[in-house]
């Protein structure tokens, strides 16, 4: 019963999103942020409310899942009272629900999709799922209006690290991916040796300002894809020595160093995707796109090869629920995603190859 009313009513909007604005109010719940958004025909915000949990997982030196699960059930209420209040409206208002469903975490998904699926099902509305890594990509729909692709994108974030040809609204293909650890893993990892807390990349990027690139840590990077695995391991072994030989470290040299290869391998395969899939622009995305060397470096890179880089501000950067409502409303003017009461959480999710790769 309820999917035949929420069936008719996704294609009525898709219909109608032409010729109305259309509300999303979505969830964002995969890692340690709960958050929620109101957002109006995917670019613009009405509401984006995060809740943190980093004060909580601080002590841990990372998130610990359990614990992260159980603050997102505890603190969904109040960030869904929050985000109706910011922007003036009512859940009466809405015209759909949207909810990241993988990648990330399952029991922090979890929490997220059935708190999603009540509120569809309590109101009668269109349940749209989310895939977390194109909600990134699609921060920029927000940042910059007049974006539309295609692009290439260059996704860096606590899970992922991908460059990815943005086909359309709906279709990214991937185009390479680490082979081993995510970039901002590794961030948070070094650290964790450093003892600079978490999560690693914000600090890590303040102090590499204050060092010198003088620390060799790898002599190599593969010729397909990107590597953060033997960086980190060399970093830690560094630490582990100094320690040992009782010398002293100097933590912004080992930040700058680290950061020198861990941005360093990303510049030179970015810029030549976005010649070889004729993009006019470079569209950064993740946690990572927060990082102010990555920004410079890319730069530099962009404007010598004659493109565009575009990155959202650093709030939409992290984890948030607004770049969840700007993708549910590309997908569903594309007729797309909508989930049934079935859905549930898929923790590996990731995007797919090219065809014929
Ligand atoms: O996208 P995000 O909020 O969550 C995931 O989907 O993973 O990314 C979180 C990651 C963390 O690893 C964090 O250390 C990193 O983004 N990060 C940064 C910076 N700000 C956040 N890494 C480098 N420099 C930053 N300024
Ligand atoms: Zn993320």
């Amino acid at each position: 019963m309820y999917q035949d009313i929420a069936k008719e009513k996704f294609d009525r909007l898709v219909r109608e999103s032409k010729s109305r604005d259309i509300l999303i109010l979505a969830i964002e719940s995969s890692c340690d942020e709960t958050s929620i958004a109101v957002v109006k025909n995917g670019r613009e915000i009405l509401s984006n409310i995060i809740s943190s949990q980093i004060d909580i997982h601080k002590r841990f030196g990372g998130v610990v899942p359990e614990v992260a699960s159980r603050n997102h059930l505890l603190a969904l209420n109040n960030v869904l009272t929050e985000a109706l209040t910011t922007a003036k409206v009512s859940l009466r208002d809405m015209d759909a629900i949207a909810v990241t469903y993988g990648a990330g975490l399952v029991g922090s998904l979890l929490v997220g999709v059935n708190f999603a699926k009540s509120l569809a099902f309590a109101l009668e509305l269109p349940l749209i799922k989310v895939n977390h890594i194109k909600g990134h990509i699609s921060a920029n729909y927000l940042s910059t209006p007049d974006l539309v692709p295609p692009f290439v994108s260059l996704v860096v974030s606590g899970g992922h690290t991908a460059l990815v040809y943005t086909r359309n609204y709906v279709h990214n293909d991937l185009i390479c991916t680490t082979i081993d650890d995510a970039i901002g893993e590794a961030y948070d990892k070094v650290a964790k040796v450093l003892g600079l807390g978490y999560p690693g990349g914000p600090v890590v990027d303040k102090l590499s300002k204050e060092g010198s690139t003088s620390i060799e840590f790898v002599k190599s990077f593969p010729k397909d894809g990107f590597s953060y695995s033997g960086l980190k391991t060399a970093v830690i072994n560094y630490v582990h020595k100094m320690n040992q030989a009782g010398k002293e470290i100097n933590i912004p040299d080992v930040c700058a160093s680290f950061q020198y290869y861990a941005v360093g391998q990303l510049i030179e395969k970015t810029i030549r995707a976005a010649k070889k899939y004729r993009s006019k622009c470079v569209v950064m995305a993740g946690g990572v796109a927060a990082n102010s060397y990555l920004r410079a470096e890319l730069s530099r890179a962009c404007e010598k090869a004659g493109l565009k880089l575009l990155y959202p501000p650093i709030v939409l950067c992290t984890d948030n629920a607004a770049m969840i409502g700007a993708e549910a409303y590309f997908n569903l003017i594309s007729g797309e995603g909508l989930a049934s009461l079935d859905l549930s959480a898929a923790s590996n999710l990731n995007l797919k190859y090219c065809s014929g790769k």
